[in-house]
């Protein structure tokens, strides 16, 4: 066994041009958010492939402000949102935060991913969106998501909190969706420290978002909201020569902009975009591609012709009818410095804070074998080959020391 090494789950790169622009703002006196967001939002939109972007405080914002949208085109609160089980905690509260009821529907066990054949059956009359979740990066099963949508007359919003730079049949994720939301978090692939934010072809979302981030404020075009617009502004007595348009609230709103030094942190991430991207997919997939090695005891997920996985982190799933259980993995792997976290739960009958929605234990059978017996691994960009063989090597100790 080599010696040992140290692999922590996440990792930041903070790159020179986003040191310079820090140092550029710190000057400026101006972190709040004004023209860098701006940049960072179009850099953004731009590598995701669609016209807009819109930056938040965190990825569970952009879910939440997202579903919101959602009220100015006749959504009731209480109404539904038909979500995967199995997600980090963030996409069941995010609805519940918005004002809907979380419908959940069980997962697929090997693409982790929410069950196209299971969602039909939850569509209700107050069903409004289905929130599939790109989980550890791997495309959920869009064109069936969308073909069921369109049928119902529902809205799709992709949760890509952990889906950067992922590819579904020749679409980006993020592009599938009427929105999609992602978190900038920094565990996560493209990271501002803490942020989220959501893209959008669509531009009336787009304002809706802008005003939804700021209170719900009138005032929502791109450079009102930003604070940068002149005293002058024309459109801002539209009201009426005693209503400043920045103090009309159209709509309950939120408070969860971005700041300055957060999109520098941003911009200069985008700038390095594809080169985080092909070092983490390129370990992601090496490891993916030796895991065979672990069959009977441990898998993962497969990728698809069709697709690219999002490269967030490596899944593990304990399979059936092994000698070892979770807790004996995951000790030996941090013993020997390799950072794991849990395969997240089945938040409907796993996570107490949503025992309130009355769902059992057992309603979702593969969402709570993997919140039993999933963990997942960093990948990230400062991990190389030397890295990726460490861990494979630790896991092959294992399993020969307890199989
Ligand atoms: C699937 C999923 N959705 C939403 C979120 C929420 O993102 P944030 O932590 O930025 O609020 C996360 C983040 O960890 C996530 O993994």
């Amino acid at each position: 066994m080599p010696k040992k090494m140290n692999i922590p789950f996440g990792t930041i790169t903070i790159t020179e041009q986003s040191r310079t622009l820090i140092n550029k703002i710190l000057d400026s006196n101006r972190i709040s958010s004004g023209k860098y967001v701006r940049e960072f939002e179009k850099k953004f939109a731009a590598v995701v492939g669609t016209s807009e972007a819109i930056a938040l405080s965190s990825g569970t914002d952009a879910d939440v402000l997202a579903c919101a949208v959602l009220y100015d085109y006749g959504a009731n609160r209480g109404d539904e949102i038909i979500v995967p089980a199995l997600s980090f905690v963030a996409t069941g509260n995010a609805v519940l935060q918005a004002g809907f009821t979380p419908v959940f529907v069980d997962v697929e066990r090997n693409t982790l991913n929410i069950d196209p054949s299971l969602i039909e059956r939850a569509i209700t009359p107050k069903t409004r969106a289905i929130m599939p979740v790109h989980l550890m990066g791997k495309p959920a099963e869009m064109d069936t998501i969308n073909e069921i949508a369109k049928r119902h007359k529902l809205v799709v919003i992709e949760d890509a909190a952990e889906a950067h730079g992922a590819v579904y049949k020749n679409r980006n994720i993020g592009t599938i969706g009427d929105m999609a939301a992602y978190s900038l978090y920094i565990a996560h692939i493209i990271t501002t420290g803490e942020g989220g934010i959501v893209t959008t072809n669509n531009s009336e979302y787009a304002e809706i978002l802008r005003s939804l981030r700021s209170h719900g404020r009138a005032c929502k075009c791109e450079s009102c909201v930003l604070n940068t617009a002149s005293a002058h502004c024309d459109k801002r007595f539209k009201y009426g020569d005693n209503a400043d348009i920045r103090f009309v609230f159209e709509r309950i709103g939120y408070s969860a902009k971005m700041n300055e030094l957060e999109a520098a942190i941003g911009i200069g991430a985008l700038g390095i975009y594809n080169d985080i991207l092909n070092k983490r997919r390129d370990n992601l997939y090496y490891l993916m591609g030796q895991f065979s090695r672990f069959s009977p005891y441990l898998a993962t997920i497969e990728k698809e012709s069709y697709e690219e996985i999002g490269p967030h982190a490596l899944p593990i799933i304990i399979q059936q009818g092994v000698k070892f259980t979770r807790n004996q993995l995951v000790n030996y792997m941090e013993k020997n410095g390799i950072d794991t976290r849990s395969l997240f739960s089945s938040m409907p009958t796993q996570c107490p804070g949503f025992g309130f929605l009355g769902y059992r234990l057992g309603e979702f059978p593969n969402a709570e074998y993997l919140g039993e017996n999933g963990i997942h691994i960093g990948i990230h960009q400062d991990l190389g080959r030397i890295e990726c063989d460490y861990i494979l090597n630790v896991i092959d100790k294992f399993i020969k020391e307890n199989r």
